[in-house]
């Protein structure tokens, strides 16, 4: 079966929606907006016009759900996305995050001093040109993987900028559960952003706990990130189906667990057609069973 890219709406694309408060209800077939900036994730794209085409092709496709941060670029990315929609879409929202900055040589070094935390979700509110921020992830831990002690300090920091009106809604990124349950001591928290996708699903117990409370998992490098995801399961279960292993793998994420939204990053707007159409495809439950692309199936 080849995946066939068809017009969508927000009420037809795979797997609905999700809510995560009254006025947070997002598409779970979302956008990564990463990518949209020059190579390793700095400085401007090679093709400005189409990095807007990308961003004016998710909200055509109904998606309303974008992932960012301020120091995508830096700046870049953000400016891209106020650019290509504002004004923005009603029933658009913008997810970004805090707590890392871009030095010279494009190293990610860590910023979660509170004045570093504030003039970021500033940069973010002038850059993406809102009074307030839909989502802030505190962005913790290392490349992708979470690393323990407390984050009680700069989740603070945020949750005091909620209280100021700036921020609608706070997230945690690149977290252990035990960083989750310290920030919901603190104030509610709507996400989790983890490095997770059908290949490394060390989280699998976070997910069914978060769902249980009715939080959303947000997965990043869903499709491998800087290196394409490979697996000979992906693949054979790909090849089986007719199909590309990317479908397999954002299928697969959207029938994992009813609170993942897919943020997948790409350059191009075929690659984005694509790859809501590829979520679109229906893993049976025989072949769950015969492939190993169980849930709970590390491979
Ligand atoms: N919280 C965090 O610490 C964190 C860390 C990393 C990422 N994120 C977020 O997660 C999002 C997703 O991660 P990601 O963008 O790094 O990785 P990803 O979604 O796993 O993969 C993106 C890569 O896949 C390629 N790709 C996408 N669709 C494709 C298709 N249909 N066919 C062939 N190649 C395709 C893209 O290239 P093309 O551009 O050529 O399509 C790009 O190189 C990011 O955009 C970002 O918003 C968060």
């Amino acid at each position: 079966m080849k995946t066939v890219s068809k017009p969508t709406t927000s009420e037809t694309l795979p797997g609905g929606k999700f809510k995560l408060a009254d006025d947070l209800v997002l598409t779970r077939v979302g956008y990564g907006a990463m990518q949209l900036a020059g190579p390793h994730v700095f400085g401007p794209p090679a093709d400005h016009d189409g990095a807007l085409a990308v961003l004016r092709e998710i909200v055509r496709l109904g998606i309303n759900h974008i992932d960012t941060s301020d120091f995508y670029g830096p700046h870049i990315t953000n400016q891209l996305i106020r650019e290509a929609l504002h004004p923005y879409p009603e029933q658009l929202r913008i997810v970004t995050k805090v707590g890392a900055l871009r030095d010279a040589d494009g190293n990610w070094p860590k910023a979660l001093a509170p004045d570093q935390l504030r003039q970021a979700v500033h940069d973010n509110l002038v850059n993406l040109g809102r009074d307030a921020l839909d989502v802030v992830n505190l962005r913790v831990g290392g490349l992708d993987t979470p690393e323990p002690g407390s984050i009680a300090e700069p989740f603070s920091v945020l949750a005091e900028m909620q209280q100021e009106g700036l921020i609608k809604h706070l997230g945690v990124s690149t977290v252990t559960a035990e960083q989750v349950a310290e920030a919901q001591s603190i104030a509610p928290i709507v996400c989790v952003q983890n490095f997770y996708n059908i290949a490394n699903r060390q989280d699998d117990s976070l997910i069914d706990s978060l769902a249980e409370q009715g939080i959303a998992y947000v997965p990043y490098f869903p499709l491998g990130g800087f290196s394409p995801l490979q697996s000979n399961t992906l693949s054979s279960v790909a090849a089986r189906l007719d199909t590309t292993s990317i479908a397999v793998a954002l299928a697969w994420l959207l029938q994992r667990s009813p609170n993942i939204l897919l943020i997948p990053g790409t350059s191009s707007v075929e690659h984005l057609r694509e790859n809501v159409a590829g979520a679109g495809l229906q893993l049976s439950e025989e072949v769950i069973r015969t492939s190993g692309v169980g849930p709970k199936n590390n491979e």
